[in-house]
């Protein structure tokens, strides 16, 4: 696994977007061959997105061939309920790019057999020929999507039951009201992310700090679903200097320097 050490929230969101577009383009999406994004929603890849319009906008990145696949959606909620995942992706992100509304994939979690809609999402990523490139962020609790302490690591996408940390962290978002965050999800699970040709996760903030010394120095545990990125060939973690704040000086070190030669994504563009 590799864990790039950014100074700042605005930096490590630059370098996530300068290495998306540079992975696009290396892949020479085409409408025979196009790259299939994981995509999350939150707080964390915000300015990431921000910086994937800007590169856009500069003509240095086309979304034209990319096919998404979200990670995850609130069950009960209506597409254009203003907290839904499908009205954050839009506003967000794909509203200002190129991209097609047929290659966007969102669960539905207002579908009647949720099932059936997971079964579905699994089969259609499959016939996508797999995800090239999972985005993700991470809660406190270390949850990847809405894998909740306790998921299964081999997990495939399904409903869950939201823990009270997420729902008090997610609050925020419903008037500072814990009863009106839904209960459940539709989620990818941890065996869908893992099956991803390679994750590049967003970790920034003190928030995040007890969760990110536990994916990097402790062994892999279903109590901390992202520790499950161990496993995976080709992970990236990039944190800000503030997630960085309960690793050993030692472990900090040790990236830092491994990384130190490591081509910047910028000069790829
Ligand atoms: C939600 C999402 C996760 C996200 C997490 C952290 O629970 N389902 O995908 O990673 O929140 O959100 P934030 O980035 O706002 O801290």
């Amino acid at each position: 696994m590799r864990l790039i050490i950014e100074p700042n929230y605005d930096s490590l969101s630059k370098w996530a977007a300068n290495y998306v577009a540079a992975k696009i383009n290396k892949a020479k999406p085409s409408a025979e061959k196009p790259f299939v994004l994981g995509l999350p929603t939150g707080s964390s890849p915000i300015g990431m997105y921000k910086h994937l319009i800007e590169l856009y906008k500069k003509g240095i990145v086309s979304f034209e061939h990319i096919i998404t696949f979200n990670m995850d959606e609130y069950v009960g909620l209506p597409q254009n309920h203003e907290q839904s995942y499908h009205t954050f992706m839009w506003e967000t992100f794909f509203n200002h790019i190129n991209i097609k509304k047929e290659h966007v994939n969102i669960l539905d979690g207002t579908a009647p057999d949720l099932e059936k809609e997971c079964a579905a999402y699994e089969e259609k990523i499959k016939k996508a020929g797999g995800i090239d490139l999972f985005l993700g962020g991470i809660g406190t609790d270390g949850h990847l999507a809405f894998n909740m302490p306790g998921s299964s690591l081999s997990s495939r996408t399904r409903v869950k039951t939201l823990t009270n940390e997420t729902l008090l962290a997610n609050s925020r978002f419903f008037d500072n009201d814990m009863n009106k965050v839904p209960k459940t999800a539709v989620t990818v699970g941890i065996g869908t992310v893992l099956d991803a040709k390679e994750v590049l996760i967003i970790v920034n903030g003190f928030a995040k700090a007890n969760a990110l010394q536990h994916v990097i120095e402790d062994s892999v545990s279903q109590m901390w679903p992202i520790s499950a990125l161990q496993l995976h060939p080709q992970s990236i973690i990039v944190a800000d200097e503030a997630a960085c704040a309960e690793l050993k000086v030692a472990t900090y070190n040790y990236f830092k320097d491994i990384e130190k030669n490591h081509l910047n994504p910028d000069n790829l563009l």
